[in-house]
């Protein structure tokens, strides 16, 4: 991993608000970025993904599955919405891509998911957020927001952005394992 570039010459980005972006310029090093994470994940843990088709969503969460020890090979989830995996932790991947509205989350049970001691993973977790003011998500306040964006043909960006003590002490370590990678 290579981190981005900054006037002050600092290892990676931390933006005002603390926010931390990671570059990757190959698959390979976007699934070892996974890894890295999944090392650091503890029960409960939630990460939501978002970003276009072909980002590297799946990618990412195949390099975490790695680093949670999934023995198998995560593939994308898209016809099942949820798939799980068993590894040091359970690791419940998520793609939201089909659903209608964020009321099938609750509808299908998925929410329980979010508060069990595995580890979630959301593909495109924007769809699962209401659109009315007010109405909250349905996973809970702590988490990890990784957006992933192409900006060439092998190069991606992955910004993080944390809600709650968890997701921000995930993104540190997180930002500091891929100095590493
Ligand atoms: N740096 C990179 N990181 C991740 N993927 C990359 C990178 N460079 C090229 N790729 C390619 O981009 C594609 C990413 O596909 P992937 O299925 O991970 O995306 P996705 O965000 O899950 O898409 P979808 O929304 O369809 O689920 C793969 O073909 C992968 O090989
Ligand atoms: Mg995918």
């Amino acid at each position: 991993m290579r981190a981005s570039p900054s006037s002050s010459d600092t290892p990676r980005d931390m933006g005002a608000a603390g926010e931390v972006t990671l570059r990757s310029d190959s698959a390979a090093r976007t699934r070892r970025l996974g890894e890295a994470l999944g090392a650091l994940l503890q029960p409960g843990d939630m990460l939501l993904l978002t970003g276009d088709l072909g980002a590297g969503k799946t990618t990412l969460t195949q390099g975490i599955g790695i680093g949670l020890g999934v023995r198998e090979v995560i593939n994308s989830p898209t016809f099942t919405i949820l798939k799980e995996y068993e590894g040091r932790l359970p690791l419940y991947h998520f793609d939201l891509y089909r659903i209608e509205s964020p009321d099938e989350i609750y509808a299908l049970g998925f929410d329980e998911y979010f508060q069990a001691d595995g580890v979630s993973v959301v593909e495109w977790a924007e769809r699962g957020e209401p659109v009315e003011p007010g109405q909250r998500a349905p996973w809970p306040e702590s988490a990890l927001r990784i957006e992933l964006s192409s900006d060439g043909p092998d190069s991606r960006v992955l910004r993080l952005s944390a809600t709650g003590a968890r997701g921000a002490e995930l993104a540190r370590a997180w930002a500091q394992a891929a100095e590493e990678v």
